[in-house]
């Protein structure tokens, strides 16, 4: 048994922000940065903001690019017994935003939770998502990666702030007999704890305690990313007994084009195969791999019998890579 994706879904908040225009808004705070800057270390050209003012939340992220993978599926609500979200922005501490999804689908009674691995978190779910619908009775899951990442910035960061934006992506997969996801797997070590990435606010008796906002040492994170990514695409790529030389299309984390290229040339896959959504909407976390896989899949860059190789990684640390055959 296998699962297979069978439609893909993406959304993006209202507030186009380019580098200038936001040097610009950053520079009246005392914030120095240029688009030259961002552009020549990062490859991000814009970001997405949700606009609270319009009702642009986790949730209402999440639901549009589930809404659109669904249709594009032609599943009907009825049909879905299992949504799985992966968030690090949840707009609430509960219920999880997989269970205000599924309200908004329509589909209810059927299982629905989130799941919290940072940047890493949709091929978290995916992998979880792919060991239930195998192992039944789930036959039909959307799986979804939705953040309000500029909640949790500091515009007062540089090293932080232009790196982040808002979005959500989503696939509907369903079991199959016929290949599907080939293999999957996710890692982590914790023993970077919040040292290299994190966020440390908790709720305690009434009050936010910790940093509220997100940190990174962004030279260990590039180090760390490299590395996770490299050896978990050989190992999925073992598994599925392929060479990542093979791969047709590469979902990597749109987190740093220079990582993203770095870790292709690695793995012996050319430039024109890698997805490069990143320059649009900039790091959406664990939004980033479905957003940009949907984007390829509407640009008719993959053909059915192809192989997909997506990526993650992020806080915790945590990575993992997914490779697919392309229904
Ligand atoms: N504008 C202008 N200057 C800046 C900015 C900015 N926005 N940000 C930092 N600088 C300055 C620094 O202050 C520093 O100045 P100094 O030399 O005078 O002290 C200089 O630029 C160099 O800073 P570095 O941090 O060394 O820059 P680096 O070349 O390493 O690039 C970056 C930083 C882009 C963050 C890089 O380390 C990186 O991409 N790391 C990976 C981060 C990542 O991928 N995170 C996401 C993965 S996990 C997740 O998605 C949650």
């Amino acid at each position: 048994m296998y699962s297979r994706v069978i439609g893909t879904g993406s959304a993006l908040p209202s507030m186009a922000l380019s580098n200038e225009g936001f040097a610009k808004q950053l520079a009246e705070v005392g914030v120095e940065t240029s688009d030259e800057w961002i552009r020549s270390r990062t490859g991000i050209e814009n970001r997405y903001f949700a606009d609270a003012s319009k009702g642009e939340t986790t949730t209402s992220l999440a639901t549009l690019a589930a809404q659109r993978a669904v249709e594009a599926a032609g599943v009907t609500a009825s049909e879905i017994d299992l949504i799985i979200v992966a968030t690090t922005t949840p707009d609430m501490v509960f219920p999880s935003v997989a269970c205000r999804v599924q309200a908004a689908l329509g589909a209810k009674g059927c299982a629905a939770f989130d799941v919290q691995a940072v940047c890493a978190g949709f091929i978290y779910a995916l992998n979880a998502a792919d060991a239930m619908l195998r192992a039944g009775p789930y036959r039909c899951a959307v799986v979804i990666g939705a953040e309000v990442m500029s909640r949790v910035l500091d515009m007062s960061d540089r090293s932080t702030c232009v790196l982040f934006g808002d979005g959500a992506g989503a696939v509907v997969l369903r079991s199959s007999s016929d290949p599907g996801i080939l293999a999957a797997r996710m890692y982590a070590d914790g023993q970077y704890d919040d040292k290299v990435l994190g966020l440390t606010a908790s709720l305690n008796h009434g009050r936010i305690e910790g940093d509220p906002f997100l940190r990174m040492d962004g030279r260990q994170v590039f180090r760390l990313a490299v590395e996770g990514l490299v050896n978990s695409a050989r190992e999925v790529a073992n598994l599925a007994c392929v060479h990542t030389e093979d791969v047709a299309l590469f979902v990597p984390h749109q987190a740093n084009l220079r990582i993203m290229t770095m870790v292709a040339n690695k793995l012996g896959i050319p430039d024109d195969r890698m997805v490069k959504t990143l320059a649009e909407h900039g790091n959406t976390s664990a939004a980033s791999v479905p957003l940009a896989l949907d984007r390829a899949v509407r640009a008719g860059m993959v053909k059915p019998g192809e192989l997909v190789l997506l990526q993650g990684v992020g806080a915790g640390m945590a990575w993992g890579s997914a490779l697919i055959r392309w229904a």
